[in-house]
């Protein structure tokens, strides 16, 4: 390991990856580098189609790369086995999305209680303790038994949160995590995305949002499946700041 590698959380080297439709290559990330950094909210902006989803599925280890490498807490993944593959996801790696992905016919607590028990293997009254624990966290407390029907997208979306940290992971990979929300519930869902960002802990948000660069310690700039800029900024706004 090189000096200072261990103070990445995630450390991607010349990653390509590219899909074959019938007869014609898509090419969906380009060689693409970037590290991100414990304690700090990491920023991938970029419009629709330019390889955001598919960069997060290749660090979420839902999909591998066809090239290049990716190094997590000091290990490679790409080229793991699946069982191995879903141990790190397991052990590592918590996913928001865009649309919250909750399941439509569990409450709140069981979408949270599926998790606790077939990822965690926690069973008994723990599970239902832990439940309640990681939505009052998320300000739900007293809506545990509502079905996502019955909750708004902002709440959908805290609902997805803590199903996300129910594993507590190192790693919140968010993929468009405003972008079904009005601004001001967007707004209330970055703060809880950005205060994960601590304890060794980092926040990587993929969005078209220009104006979330302004929360991030770092940001880069996606366009066609390439990097074409990187900035960085030790002191972002404050989320109460925003305004988009
Ligand atoms: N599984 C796949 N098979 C074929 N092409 C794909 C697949 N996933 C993504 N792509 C293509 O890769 C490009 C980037 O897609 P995506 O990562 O979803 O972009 P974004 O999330 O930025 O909108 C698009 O051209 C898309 O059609
Ligand atoms: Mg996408």
């Amino acid at each position: 390991m090189n000096a200072g590698a261990s103070d990445l959380l995630i450390g991607i080297k010349n990653m390509s990856k590219s899909y074959q439709m019938g007869e014609v290559v898509v090419h969906a990330l380009k060689d693409v580098t970037l590290t991100v950094e414990p304690d700090q909210v990491t920023v991938i902006l970029g419009p629709s189609g330019c390889g955001k989803t598919t960069l997060l599925n290749q660090i979420g280890g839902i999909d591998s790369p066809t090239t290049g490498t990716i190094m997590v807490n000091g290990s490679e993944i790409q080229g793991l086995s699946q069982s191995k593959l879903t141990r790190y996801r397991q052990e590592n790696i918590g996913f928001v999305f865009q649309f919250f992905n909750l399941i439509p016919n569990l409450t709140a607590r069981e979408n949270i209680e599926f998790v606790l028990e077939y990822v965690m293997n926690m069973s008994g009254k723990a599970v239902h303790k832990k439940a309640e624990e990681l939505l009052a966290n998320v300000g739900l407390a007293g809506r545990e038994d509502h079905y996502p029907y019955q909750l708004s997208g902002g709440e959908q979306q805290r609902v997805s949160i803590a199903r996300a940290l129910s594993k507590d992971p190192r790693i919140l990979l968010a993929d468009e995590p405003t972008g079904e929300l009005d601004y001001v519930t967007g707004k209330m869902i970055l703060e809880l995305l950005t205060s994960f960002a601590e304890g060794g802990r980092a926040v990587l948000i993929v969005t078209h949002n220009k104006e979330l660069a302004k929360i991030a310690h770092k940001v880069f700039y996606l366009r066609d499946g390439k990097v074409v800029k990187e900035t960085k900024n030790p002191n972002p706004i404050k989320v109460s700041q925003l305004e988009w």
